[in-house]
Formats: structure tokens, sequence, C-alpha cells
């Protein structure tokens, strides 16, 4: 299609106008993207033709909305792999219900912000159903609250700063030392906790976890004799390891937390939402004590990007810790209700009401939903681990806790498995990543996806053989 690309005269009321033909272009446009019964991979369209169809976009006079939306039909958006295809097995897929995705819309179209009880009741109230919902899920007590941040690290680094301020707050009265402070983690964790203790200038005391990649009552304990926990004010338990999908021993690190009086934090952004398969849950005891927990909506709970809930036993810490102050903010903290403001909960003020796309979801799909959907998930990592040992040429790594598969194909090198990924997204049948265990390079696969299907499985193990 041709478009002339300029629309004169430059008309600054018009952005804020209503304008029918650009709500048809683009509601034509997500009516298609929602409605296709599977999201192609894509990214692979031609990277240079997009560069030089995008020259020149913005400028200082308007363009028309149809070539600007051609463009990104027809050159940028298939330069973006779609993660919410049920043939997308890499990183950490994506599988937003439809539910979600359009009353996404929603609170963009309405700009639903759900920053105060004082500025958006209506969107604290949805948010903290779907909170509760999910911290009733991992056995918290109804005191427990939180807000959603834009993800996992976000929510991690949030809980964080809490963890280390709550310790401070205790060592001062105690006449300990507030410098340095260092939390005990697993060398399984996320980067994205790394990360966090940069930011907030605490050390990470790494505990080993060997073959198993779990942090286990063992590795914890044995590790503890070997080090000064004189200043070691917070445990992290990884609830679903990013690499592998394993699950923490969470019981032994909330005895441990408690032993010390040490803050412990969850990291459930990939695997918290396996709590809802009934055939995991034991994997989870413990989950119920911990000081604070991360889990993404925008992962296994089906949400849109950006979405990650963030809650806390006792979230009146977090308030303590978080408030930002000033004169013009006294208005939504000078309030006699009980709710919480989101914005006092996380680093972070004006923000997006992103849990409600989850609350909307949750609320027309029902929970029961939710658990199949995860169930799915598990069940295709368990087929395509049974595939996997039932194979000659191929060796599964570990026994998958959650819907991560880790393999190994005899003889190939990282090259091999960084042509074998290259080969499926050429051909479209799917999107993998490979990974290292214990500093070998391995194949990986994760399933996120309800509507991923033995088939696809099948195809792609078949490339394998
Ligand atoms: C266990 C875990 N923690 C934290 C993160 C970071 O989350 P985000 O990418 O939403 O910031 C991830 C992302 O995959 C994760 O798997």
């Amino acid at each position: 299609m041709s478009l002339d690309p300029n629309q004169s005269p430059v008309n600054p009321a018009r952005m804020h106008q209503p304008d029918q033909s650009m709500v048809d272009l683009i509601f034509e446009y997500v009516n298609g993207r929602i409605g296709l019964p599977e999201a192609p991979i894509d990214g692979l369209e031609d990277r240079d033709a997009m560069r030089i169809a995008m020259e020149g976009m913005i400028g200082s006079a308007p363009k028309d909305p149809a070539y600007v939306m051609d463009i990104y039909e027809n050159a940028m958006s298939e330069t973006i792999l779609s993660a919410d295809s049920p043939r997308f097995f890499g990183f950490i897929p994506a599988a937003p219900t439809k539910a979600s995705l359009l009353f996404d819309m929603v609170v963009s179209a309405a700009s639903l912000q759900g920053c105060s009880w004082f500025e958006a009741a209506g969107a604290v109230l949805a948010e903290n159903q779907a909170l509760r919902a999910m911290s009733d899920i991992a056995g918290m007590p109804q005191s427990a609250g939180g807000t959603f941040v834009s993800g996992g690290s976000a929510g991690n680094l949030s809980a964080l700063v809490v963890a280390r301020d709550t310790a401070r707050r205790k060592r001062a009265e105690q006449g300990l030392p507030l410098y340095p402070l260092s939390v005990v983690v697993s060398d399984q964790a996320h980067s994205s906790i790394k990360n966090a203790l940069n930011i907030v200038d605490m050390q990470a005391v790494v505990v080993p976890t060997g073959d198993s990649g779990r942090l286990t009552s063992q590795a914890l304990r044995s590790a503890l004799t070997e080090i000064n926990t004189a200043n070691v004010v917070a445990i992290i338990a990884t609830a679903g390891t990013t690499n592998a999908g394993i699950i923490d021993d969470l019981a032994a690190a909330a005895e441990i937390a408690r032993e010390h009086d040490w803050w412990f934090h969850i990291d459930g952004a990939y695997g918290g939402a396996g709590l809802l398969d009934p055939r995991k849950r034991d994997l989870y005891t413990g989950v119920e004590l911990c000081d604070s927990i991360v889990m993404d909506p925008h992962k296994w709970w089906f949400a849109p990007f950006d979405s990650a809930a963030l809650i806390y036993r006792d979230p009146y810490l977090a308030k303590s810790v978080h408030t930002q102050d000033a004169s013009y903010l006294d208005v939504i903290h000078d309030t006699d209700s009980e709710v919480l403001n989101p914005s006092d909960l996380a680093y972070h003020l004006t923000r997006r009401a992103r849990g409600m796309a989850l609350w909307f979801s949750m609320a027309v799909n029902g929970l029961d939903a939710y658990r199949d959907a995860v169930m799915a998930g598990n069940d295709m990592a368990r087929y395509a681990a049974d595939s996997i040992t039932k194979t000659d040429n191929l060796e599964l790594i570990l026994e998958p806790d959650l819907s991560v598969v880790l393999f190994r194909r005899e003889s190939w090198t990282a090259m091999d498995y960084d042509n074998w990924a290259e080969d499926l997204l050429q051909r479209q049948i799917a999107f993998v990543t490979s990974t290292q265990w214990q500093g070998e390079t391995v194949g990986r696969l994760v399933f996120l996806h309800p509507g991923t299907t033995t088939d696809m499985v099948d195809q792609v193990l078949a490339t394998l053989i």
C-alpha cells in the first residue's frame, strides 16, 4: 500500500479532539491481533528495511496516522518477537488472557492511575482484590497487602529497601552497626537480585546450590557455619528459579530467618503462580511465612506487560519506608481510610493502575481457570521431559519442579545450540534459547502458554534427533 505520509495542516487542538477515523484504524488492528487464534513468533523482518522506513518519522509536521500505522504493521511489528506465541519457549514467555488485554485498553483509554485512595478508590480496591486473591493463595495473613509495580526487578528492589531500612531501625535501637549489611542468596537467584543489592548497597552472601540448583536446609546451614552472620539482615529464596524452575526450600529459609530475626523475601516472579497447581503445592511449604514476595502477573498469571505483584506480610513497614512526603501530597495522606495508598508501598509515585487488567481477567474467568492454565504449563513440561528421556541422544538434566526443562543434546557445542535456535526461528517452528548449567551450554524450554500443544513440542524435539 502506498500512503501519503503528510497530514496538513498543523493543528494542536486535533491532539485532544475525538478522531473517529483514528479510533477505527487502531481498533481494526487490535481486533485483528486479539482475534488471532495463535500469535505468530515473528522476529524475522528485515531490520535495515525497518530503519529506512522509520527515518524522519518524528518531525515538526504531522504524519498521516494510516501511514504511521502501516509502517508499524508492515515494517516494525514483525521485528518484534511475540512472547505470547504458544511456540515461544525462550526466556520467560507471556500469555496474557484476552480479557486482560482488553481491559488493559480500558485502563489506557480512561487514563486510570492507581496512586492513592483519595484519587482512585475504585482502582485501588480492584487491585487490592487481585492482591488479596494472590496472597490468599500463598496462605499469607489477612493483614498482608502490597502494590503492583512494573516488574519483578522493581518488586525485588522495593522489597529489599524495606528489608534494609527495617533492619537498620532495629539495629539502631540495639546499638549495632548500620553498615555494611548483607543478604543471604543462592547462586541461582535472578540477576535482578544482584542489581538490587548493588543499588541498596548491601552485599550478597552467596550460597552454592551444587547439582540440585536448590537452596536446601543443608546448603544454607553449612554455608552459615562458614560466614560471619553479624551483618546479615535478610535471606532471599526463589520460588521458581528462572534458569531451571527450581523451588528453594522455603520452609528452611523461613526457619533460619526466624532464628536470626532476618527479613525473609521470596522471589516468585516467575514461579509464584505454580502455587495454583495443587500437585505442586507441597513444594511451596513455608511460602506463607515470608515477609515479602514478588509474583509477576505479566509472566504466569497471564496478564499484559508490565505488572508484578509485591506483597508484604506487614505493608505498614513498607509504607513507613516508601512514602514520599511533600506538601502538595498531604491531601492523599491526610485520610481516615484504612486502605493504604499503592504509591506508598514501593519505589514509585505516579503509577498506572496496572493490576486492573489482572483483576478484570480474574473476575471474568474465575480462579479455577487460572489453576487449569498453570497446570497445563506444568503438564507440557512433564510431557517434554518424558519425551526427552525416551530419546536416545537427549538427556534430561533435572526433573522439572515447574515448567522449565533443561536438556543436553549429545555431542553438541554452544554453536550447535545457537544454530538449532536460529533454524527453528527461521522456520517459525519455535523460539528457543540455550542456557548454562554447571558451566555447560544446554537446551532450555519454558512452557507457560496454555495454547501450546504436544504437537508443537514434538516438532521441536524432532529437530534434535
Ligand atoms: C525469578 C525472577 N525474578 C525476577 C525477574 C525479573 O522480572 P522482570 O523481568 O519482570 O523485571 C525474573 C524475570 O524473568 C525472574 O524470573
